[in-house]
């Protein structure tokens, strides 16, 4: 089964998880950046993603290289932004909706805290779907490491 991580990452938790799973699996990394970045330090990045993210937008990403039919599993990877998923996954999933219709879908989502399990219903609401195959919610992987992670990973990649 190929699977696709397709993640955003802010300040690199999403991305140190995405590449850990990559690297166990063998699965393909598409990193989605938005054309104009979110500002990614201090208050302004509370601001301005969380304004994005209550507002619902999708914003423009940077091209990106996917062929959905290469795909079986789609694994989504982001931070947690206002107990929703960050906005850029929303414009991946709008653009490429029919594409991937029909497709395994698992997710992971980064967070300082609370949240997690909200953003993940959000989640699977815009997708139209029932249930994820499998989640995991970590927090702040990269920032606060611990010993409890490394399971938490494994568990997932044993269920996608
Ligand atoms: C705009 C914004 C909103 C956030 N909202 C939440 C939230 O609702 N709940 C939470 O637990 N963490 C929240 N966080 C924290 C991030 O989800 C968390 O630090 C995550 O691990 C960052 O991932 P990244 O390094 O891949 O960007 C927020 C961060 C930002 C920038």
């Amino acid at each position: 089964m190929k699977t696709a991580i397709v993640f955003y990452s802010m300040n690199g938790n999403t991305k140190f998880t995405a590449k850990t799973i990559a690297s166990q699996t063998g699965a393909d990394l598409i990193e989605l950046k938005p054309e104009k970045s979110y500002p990614d330090k201090g208050l302004r990045k509370f601001i301005w993603g969380g304004k994005s993210a209550v507002m619902g937008e999708t914003p423009k990403l940077l091209p990106y290289e996917f062929d959905a039919d290469k795909y079986d599993q789609i694994i989504f990877g982001y931070p947690v932004w206002a107990s929703n998923f960050a906005p850029p996954i929303k414009t991946f999933i709008k653009d490429n909706m029919k594409q991937i219709a029909g497709k395994d879908f698992s997710v992971f989502a980064c967070c300082s805290g609370g949240g997690a399990e909200k953003s993940i219903d959000k989640l699977k609401n815009y997708l139209l779907i029932k249930d994820f195959k499998t989640s995991l919610v970590l927090i702040d992987p990269k920032d606060k490491p611990k010993e409890e992670n490394k399971n938490l990973i494994d568990n997932f990649i044993s269920a996608i």
